[in-house]
């Protein structure tokens, strides 16, 4: 760090300010990230935006149209979230959906009633008029509903392209404004056809053309990481996790030397990693890597906390601190680079006002109000799978970029309550054992995450002749497109039995092994 740091500096320039871009405005559905996750699978920069977001929060975006989400009101309800004027204003496509479709109805002078029964789950939709949105569709397709309210009258202007059952206006148009209703979810899986539909909207009625690839976000992000650091030293805190070797590997291919990651050991890694990590970049990457074996003063922080929040500041702010301590060597550093990725910035509730905020993650939230470092987020845009695609064409070993996430706050959120030393050993060789054996059945790939927690309960088991009291210890495995929302894997009876003998037998402190059956939502992939 310089001896006179200057004020923060602002991210960088958002690369994708140069592509055709599609706009959903959140109106608070669970599932309006994956409108835009589907959005940017067909190669179109998409944004999530609070439905209540000024005008100027799109300034300088080539926007080609909008989707209005899904939401939990009903347009007449008191408060009931409506889209803003300046969007009507545009003169854009806008498609609705579910309540985003009420919505566009209700503004433009259509009814919206009470259906006679809530319309949840699957339905079949029966096409009456032909339309862009459902070209090369069958004329019935499988959708999947879920709603109260529905569509009476369709507002001047709009045709009604499909029915259901239940909804007379499952799909309404109006080709002329190339605005677009759909009364079910096109987003989610259960819709098979739904990508079509989505893709109709972005290529025929917005006329996106589809330039949003890893090839062009890399070049784009590294002409943009050069302009944002000058000739500035970056310094990168690498975890060993996907997101930040692509965060790392991206500022390197921009500035080469300019970049010293900083590596942090924690104390709070997986086994084998620390060593894994310091191999990888510095033989592999040929990166500057500067190790820092820190576990006393993280677990010094964590002593008789038990609350999860104040695990992730303190653990935050901890690994900043080292940070500015270690950067004070490095002449000239001036940036941080993180792997911040768009759902953390979305989940952290920094996305807009009004947004719950679930867990502050450490990526986000955690930063001390006076860290005196500019940020470099390269991956502030991305999910996670255009992340592991920007990996792999920046050519990173597999493992790395297959890898499953590891949270910031490590293993201290997966030892449940006091984090001590002993506790963490414990954890780490049950841990071990999960991971080889799903890696071993051939499993690793086909699951999004998966761990063990020590819990902090302690049970009475008998082992030979002697009765034992030790922890209980849970296996989490989920499967999930990403973390938004996740569901237990269904792991063979046979690999559950094996990872709990062996955890049993092998790891001294447990003696008890249970697998967390709950899906996202209603829990969370991690424990705390
Ligand atoms: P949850 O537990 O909220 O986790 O379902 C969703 C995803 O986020 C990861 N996670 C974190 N990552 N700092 C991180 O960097 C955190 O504090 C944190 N908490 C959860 C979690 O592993 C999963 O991939």
């Amino acid at each position: 760090m310089t001896d006179t740091p200057g004020e923060p500096q602002p991210p960088a320039a958002n690369p994708a300010r140069s592509h055709e871009t599609i706009v959903v405005l959140d109106f608070g559905a669970q599932y309006s990230m994956l409108i835009a996750r589907r959005i940017r699978e067909l190669n179109t920069y998409c944004e999530l935006i609070p439905w209540d977001a000024p005008a100027e929060r799109i300034a300088g975006l080539d926007v080609r149209g909008f989707i209005f989400s899904g939401g939990p009101s009903s347009v007449y309800d008191e408060a009931a979230p409506m889209a803003p004027q300046w969007v009507y204003d545009s003169g854009k496509p806008i498609l609705g959906i579910c309540y985003g479709m009420q919505l566009l109805a209700h503004q433009l002078g259509g009814r919206v009633g009470p259906g006679a029964e809530r319309e949840f789950g699957p339905a079949s939709i029966t096409r009456s008029t032909p339309a862009a949105l459902l070209e090369g569709l069958p004329d019935s397709v499988e959708v999947w509903m879920s709603h109260g309210d529905r569509l009476e009258e369709l507002p001047p202007g709009f045709v009604s392209v499909a029915h259901s059952g239940n909804s007379p206006y499952a799909v309404m148009a109006d080709p002329a404004r190339g605005y677009y209703g759909l009364q079910f979810h096109p987003e989610v899986v259960h819709t098979p056809r739904g990508k079509d539909m989505l893709r109709n909207f972005v290529r025929n009625v917005c006329h996106c053309k589809g330039g949003w690839t890893a090839g062009n976000f890399i070049d784009e992000t590294v002409a943009a990481i050069r302009e944002q650091v000058g000739d500035g030293r970056v310094i990168c805190g690498l975890s060993g996790g996907v997101d930040s070797a692509v965060a790392a590997a991206l500022v390197h291919r921009a500035i080469g030397d300019q970049l010293v990651c900083i590596f942090v050991d924690n104390g709070l890694l997986r086994s084998g990693e620390a060593e894994e990590v310091v191999t990888t970049f510095r033989r592999n990457m040929h990166i500057n890597l500067v190790h820092v074996e820190a576990e006393n003063k993280f677990l010094a922080q964590l002593a008789e906390v038990t609350n999860p929040e104040t695990k992730r500041i303190r653990i935050g702010n901890t690994f900043v601190r080292i940070f500015e301590e270690e950067s004070r060597a490095i002449e000239d550093a001036r940036f941080l680079c993180q792997g911040t990725l768009y759902p953390d910035v979305i989940e952290s509730g920094s996305h807009g006002k009004g947004a719950q905020v679930i867990k502050t993650h450490h990526n986000v939230g955690g930063l001390p109000p006076d860290m005196k470092l500019g940020l470099v987020e390269p991956l502030r845009y991305l999910f996670k799978d255009e992340v592991r695609r920007i990996g792999e064409a920046l050519g990173l070993p597999e493992e790395m970029v297959w890898r499953h996430p590891f949270p910031g706050p490590g293993l201290a959120i997966r030892c449940i309550g006091e984090v001590t030393k002993e506790k963490l050993d414990i954890l780490r060789r049950a841990d071990r054992i999960v991971m080889d054996e799903v890696r071993d059945a051939g499993l690793y790939r086909d699951i999004w995450q998966t761990f063990a927690v020590l819990t902090d309960t302690k049970t009475v088991g008998v082992q030979g002749d002697y009765r034992t009291y030790g922890y209980a210890c849970a296996i989490r495995a989920v499967v999930a497109d990403d973390a938004m929302t996740a569901d237990w894997a269904r792991l063979p009876h046979e690999l559950l039995a094996r990872i709990s003998n062996r955890i049993v037998n092998e790891v001294h402190g447990i003696n008890r092994v249970v697998y967390d059956i709950t899906p996202k939502p209603p829990g969370t992939i991690e424990w705390e």
